[in-house]
């Protein structure tokens, strides 16, 4: 199996239970999910997007992680805030604007 170069996690809020309830959910992180599988793929980004359980920062949320750099993101809700972080990634940058965390 190859490894992507990205992997992008989007906090949906899911419980143990299973349900997705939670901060990031209500403020609209299920359909941050389609955006950026479509345009990771429209710009053809080696990425793998993935909606994950609470990441327990809610206050901060809808919260995006990007791996490998481990970069947290915070309070992405627009898709200009959400094409500023597929920029970063496609250029090897940051999109410094919204980190949470050093
Ligand atoms: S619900 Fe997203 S960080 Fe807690």
């Amino acid at each position: 199996m190859k490894k992507p170069s990205f992997h992008i996690l989007v906090c949906n809020s899911y419980r143990i239970s299973g349900e997705a309830q939670g901060a990031c959910n209500k403020k609209g992180a299920q359909s941050m999910i389609q955006y950026f599988t479509e345009n990771v793929a429209d710009r053809g980004l080696d990425a793998v997007v993935s909606a994950t359980g609470c990441l327990n920062v809610c206050t901060q949320g809808p919260v995006v992680v990007v791996h490998p750099q481990n970069l947290w993101y915070g309070g992405i809700t627009t898709e200009e805030q959400m094409d500023e972080i597929l920029d970063a990634i496609e250029s090897g940058g940051v999109a410094t604007q919204y980190l949470i965390s050093e």
